[in-house]
């Protein structure tokens, strides 16, 4: 699939200053340090890239959702992990905008690296503000704007969408390869398409649902969000979580996939588990015992797929070409019920033929986890949870669509030189 937008590739920045948009929102552990660094290391494909042409590059992004200035959620810890990682020195300016900032950047050697403080301090930034993202192009100096924070495109914040009305804007690589990956694999598959669907809520992903039902030749529900479908199709589901109030949003995928595939395939098109792992308590402590679906016990809590379920999965993805894997198929947090999901990681990881295509959020968290070569073992593994989510579900992203189209220009309003 080609993709539809200008990149760093693409234009001429040799020497340049640029405005870089990492998504730097990364789990911290409590002692302030970073658990997983796994967005910061998907950005140095970029980074070098950039390195390598000569830029001074200035890094933005937000952490966490902070109410005003918070230091616990400063960047500098991630400014810290990319020098880690760069090998190399990396300046961190605790500011976003004004003449210190401006100041800081102007005074780091050309051909460095800046990572300015969390853009969320300021409360322009989520507000979409013109006269923030101005300020914020004026504080970088840059030429140009770099979009490659893909797991925030799906806001239109002022480093996403208010920012490319002053610099000419393109992606960088990481986004250019999420978009082209995610678009790419649910407009033209390779078949068999098998779409495991898994996590808490169904009324997360409706959409997404909707549009597996549409372009996928087999969908398979895991996770607490099986508990909605087995209770909708009336079977007892003890004190297991179950979203009320979704007869309609079930009616309706129902409907959608009888259209499809005929009524009497529908159970074999959207597959649910035929068994549960259940405990009577969530706890570590908790043993896994495995029932059919028709003989949860009242007390139980269904917290996996149980082991026919998990073979059924596996007999599917043998024969898929392509399969797309988001959310966890069991509360995954606790060993005893990572069961399904680390059979499911097995099968995808030990058939290198088959295009694997893991959605961002919990279940790429897990994947990273479970994979001693860190999710080199699948296609794909997403970086965005809710823009992955948006993207698959067909939706326009904000902080994708305002970037310099490949074919064309937009209009942005240039920052003169002070
Ligand atoms: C994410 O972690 O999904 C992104 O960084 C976006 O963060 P947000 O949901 O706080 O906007």
């Amino acid at each position: 699939m080609t993709f539809y937008k200008q990149t760093i590739k693409t234009v001429p920045l040799e020497g340049a200053t640029v405005l870089l948009r990492a998504d730097y929102n990364v789990p911290l552990k409590s002692d302030g340090s970073i658990a997983d660094d796994f967005r910061i290391r998907a950005s140095l494909p970029t980074v070098q890239y950039l390195l390598d042409n000569n830029c001074k590059v200035v890094i933005m992004s937000h952490l966490g959702r902070p109410e005003g200035n918070d230091p616990k959620l400063s960047l500098e810890p991630a400014a810290l992990r990319l020098a880690e990682l760069l090998s190399r020195q990396v300046y961190f300016v605790p500011e976003t905008v004004g003449d210190r900032a401006k100041m800081a950047v102007k005074r780091a050697p050309k051909n460095s690296v800046v990572v300015l403080e969390n853009l969320r301090f300021d409360e322009r930034e989520e507000a979409n503000d013109a006269e923030f993202a101005k300020q914020i192009a004026e504080a970088s100096g840059a030429r140009y704007f770099v979009q490659d924070g893909f797991g925030v495109v799906h806001r239109a914040h002022a480093s996403t969408e208010a920012i490319t009305h002053f610099l000419p804007s393109v992606a960088g690589l990481l986004l250019e390869r999420e978009v082209s990956m995610l678009q790419g694999v649910m407009e033209a598959p390779k078949r068999p398409l098998v779409a495991v669907m898994g996590g808490a809520k169904v009324s997360d992903k409706i959409a997404l649902v909707q549009r597996f039902i549409e372009v996928a030749d087999t969908v398979i529900i895991g996770g607490a969000m099986a508990n909605t479908f087995l209770s909708y199709k009336g079977h007892g589901v003890g004190k297991s979580k179950v979203e009320d109030n979704q007869k309609a949003t079930l009616d309706a995928i129902y409907e959608a996939a009888a259209k499809k595939v005929g009524e009497e395939n529908v159970d074999s098109f959207l597959i649910l588990p035929t068994d549960v792992a259940v405990a009577t308590e969530i706890s570590p402590e908790a043993g896994r015992k495995v029932v059919p679906v028709d003989s949860v016990g009242a007390e139980d809590i269904a917290l996996d797929v149980g082991d026919a379920s998990i073979a059924a999965i596996e007999a599917k993805i043998e024969n898929a070409a392509t399969v797309i894997w988001n959310g966890t198929l069991g509360y995954a947090e606790l060993p005893n019920f990572a069961n399904g999901s680390a059979k499911l990681a097995e099968a995808l990881a030990t058939q290198p033929a088959t295009v694997s295509i893991i959605g961002g959020g919990d279940t790429a968290d897990f994947v990273q986890h479970w994979d001693p070569k860190e999710g080199a073992s699948f296609t794909h593994v997403s970086t965005g949870g809710g823009a992955s989510l948006e993207l698959m579900s067909g939706e326009k992203l904000p902080g994708v669509e305002s970037l310099l189209d490949a074919g064309g220009k937009v209009e942005y309003t240039e920052i003169k030189e002070a």
